[in-house]
């Protein structure tokens, strides 16, 4: 299991366990993280899944591909370590991973 803590908008943090092969995504739904709405269930439709990673984990997970980039253009406030966590599969290089969900998400 891969340790996986989000950071909500208003601070507080969810620490939770994925397995390999799950996106971020359904871990932050699975743990209760309330503001990854994931309205389209994963199929990088909607944004709505919107996170923001630091520089060293950004680069440590798998770059993202041409239909996530596409899509995060159209986000609220884009960082440039913003991902769309439904993209971001757990694999176990990512244990201990933080991933902070924006405010622009609430
Ligand atoms: S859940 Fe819709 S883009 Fe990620």
């Amino acid at each position: 299991m891969v340790k996986l803590t989000f950071v909500q908008a208003d601070g507080t943090q969810i620490e939770t366990e994925a397995s390999s092969g799950m996106s971020v995504m359904q871990a932050a739904v699975n743990a209760g993280v309330d503001d990854i709405a994931a309205e389209c269930g994963g199929a990088c439709a909607c944004g709505t899944c919107h996170c923001v990673l630091t520089q060293d984990w950004f680069d440590r997970v798998a770059a993202p591909e041409t239909d996530e980039v596409d899509m995060l253009e159209f986000v609220i406030d884009p960082q440039p370590t913003s991902r769309l966590s439904c993209q971001v599969v757990v694999t176990e290089n990512m244990h201990g991973i933080v991933i902070t969900v924006p405010a622009t998400q609430v």
